[in-house]
């Protein structure tokens, strides 16, 4: 094994060679290599001192730049780490658990282009885009279009449509990586396809599998979803002793069975639960449904805003539809974190007893939140194979704990880490079983990490956290692996691995 000095220099070295500019190079050296590093990464327990870190930043501003960095990568044994927002809640685009592991990040925030044909009702956005951008690309374009993806604008476009991705069309429209149409990317030797030359498989693996596994996405086309020129929000918090957990249990069954234009959302924190909805046209059309199915919430006119569907992503990300839309634009966001998450799917409602213990959990000084939302609809309509992406027919709501605090050091870290951990295992009766499931882009590695056996991943241990998140499907994911990454060169922790010949 060459030394680490030696490999960046050959590495650097190939890439000028391929016409890469040195500015858009950073290697420790460089002075703005740290602040280059820092640019997206969103949790802090992946930037501590110490932590591994990349030989080498490719700050990549063309499809040949791409191209380039994995072809380098490949000839002189430097792994590439693909980065897009630099939202995975495990640090997997910017930081590797293996301090062996020599990798360069590939950072692909200047590919942000987003490009709406209003007419044809679709549009291609770069992987670097933020969810915000292509909101604010979409609304500008069309007060009669949409795009369904989640609900933080920072969120990368890239390792988004890579997993999945919901937010608050979903009952209608289903996930973003459900209204991908086309994309480009860099394979493992480097070759730029689309959908026609990367052929279905894969085609299928990138919509959902995960990011890192399959190449390097560089832009998706995206079918853009029509919505009424008015939709309806509110928000109404209701407390502890405003019988919240009675009010949880019944939304657990009402949610998912709602009329599929409506969300209805939880958001549990402190001593109190946030109930928060979009629904697809005019407030008397909401309060008829929410008196026919969910009277006790007591929602009144005085709760709904009429707003257009641009100013409703405002509302969801910010918690106000006044704001500036810039702020969409704005992708900075929320950064000096540390963050830790975990998800389930819940099958069968949970029982009213373990809401009422579940507030002293939310009582406790290290306390994260609950967030709760409701499947059904399109998402219960759509084949669990039809994407990678499995939790579909069956699942009521992903329940996902999280927390996120700034405090540094190891007493915080362990607190809070304890919590999220504690109140998962609690949790455990009650939700999905044979596997127990999450979703990718809740990335968790509690559940497991890949091992290498010789040169390539194993498929034994992958199965381990693999199957809770992609259930059937992960077989499938390894066999469209096994074909276009034999060697195993987009490697990560939970990368999926090649499906030895013998399965
Ligand atoms: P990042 O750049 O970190 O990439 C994530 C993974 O994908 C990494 O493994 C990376 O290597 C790989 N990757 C990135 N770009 C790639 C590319 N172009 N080609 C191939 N691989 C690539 N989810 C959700 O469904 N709904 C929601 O509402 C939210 N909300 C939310 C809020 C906040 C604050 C956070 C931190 C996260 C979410 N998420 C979410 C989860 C989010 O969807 C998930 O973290 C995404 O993977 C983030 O994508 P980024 O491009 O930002 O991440």
């Amino acid at each position: 094994i060459a030394p680490a000095s030696g490999a960046t220099d050959a590495f650097v070295g190939c890439l000028a060679a391929a016409g890469v500019p040195p500015r858009l190079v950073q290697t420790p050296a460089s002075p703005s290599y740290a602040a280059l590093l820092l640019s997206s990464v969103r949790n802090l327990r992946y930037a501590a001192p110490g932590a591994p870190r990349p030989l080498a930043i490719v700050a990549a501003a063309e499809p040949a730049h791409a191209q380039a960095t994995v072809r380098c990568g490949r000839r002189h044994g430097v792994r590439v780490r693909t980065r897009s927002g630099g939202h995975d809640y495990e640090g997997l685009s910017y930081a590797s658990l293996d301090p062996r592991e020599r990798f360069a990040v590939l950072d692909l925030a200047a590919f942000r282009d987003v490009r709406v044909d209003a007419a044809r009702a679709e549009a291609w956005a770069g992987s670097g885009a933020t969810l915000g951008e292509v909101y604010y690309a979409v609304g500008a374009a069309s007060r009669a279009l949409a795009f369904p993806a989640g609900i933080c604008p920072t969120v990368g476009v890239g390792g988004h449509l890579s997993g999945g991705g919901f937010g608050t069309l979903m009952r209608r429209y289903g996930l973003a990586a459900d209204n991908v149409l086309d994309a480009v990317l860099v394979d493992a030797d480097g070759r730029l396809l689309n959908r026609t030359t990367m052929g279905e498989d894969l085609f299928w693996a990138i919509r959902g599998g995960g990011g890192e596994s399959f190449g390097v996405v560089l832009s998706w086309k995206l079918r853009l979803v029509p919505v009424p020129p008015t939709v309806t929000v509110f928000t109404v918090r209701r407390s502890r002793n405003q019988s919240a957990s009675d009010l949880i249990t019944k939304w657990q069954v009402i949610a998912p069975a709602l009329p599929r234009d409506l969300i209805l959302r939880v958001v549990v924190q402190n001593q109190h639960a946030r109930f928060e909805a979009l629904f697809l046209g005019r407030c008397s059309r909401l309060l008829d449904h929410m008196g026919a199915h969910f009277p006790d919430l007591g929602v009144t006119r005085a709760d709904c805003e009429e707003i257009s569907w641009i100013r409703s992503a405002v509302y969801f990300a910010f918690y106000s539809s006044s704001k500036p839309l810039e702020l969409l634009l704005d992708r900075s966001g929320e950064t000096g974190r540390f963050v830790k998450a975990k998800s389930d799917y819940v099958q069968e409602p949970i029982p009213l007893h373990v809401w009422e213990r579940t507030w002293s959990w939310l009582e406790k000084p290290e306390a994260g939140l609950l967030i709760l939302d409701p499947y059904g609809g399109r998402m219960a309509s759509i084949s669990p194979s039809a994407t990678p992406f499995p939790h579909r027919k069956g699942n009521l709501y992903n329940l996902q704990y999280y927390s996120y605090w700034v405090e540094n050091g190891t007493a915080a870290l362990g607190k809070r880490m304890g919590w999220v951990r504690g109140l998962y295992k609690e949790m455990e009766p009650y939700v999905s079983k044979n596997p127990r499931t999450g979703y990718v882009n809740y990335r968790d590695l509690d559940l497991g990490t890949n091992e290498v056996e010789g040169n390539v991943t194993s498929y034994a241990k992958g199965r381990i956290w693999g199957e809770k998140y992609f259930k059937g499907n992960f077989e499938r994911l390894a066999a469209v692996k096994a074909v276009v990454d034999p060697d195993d060169f987009f490697r990560n922790e939970q990368s999926i691995p090649p499906l030895p010949a013998a399965n």
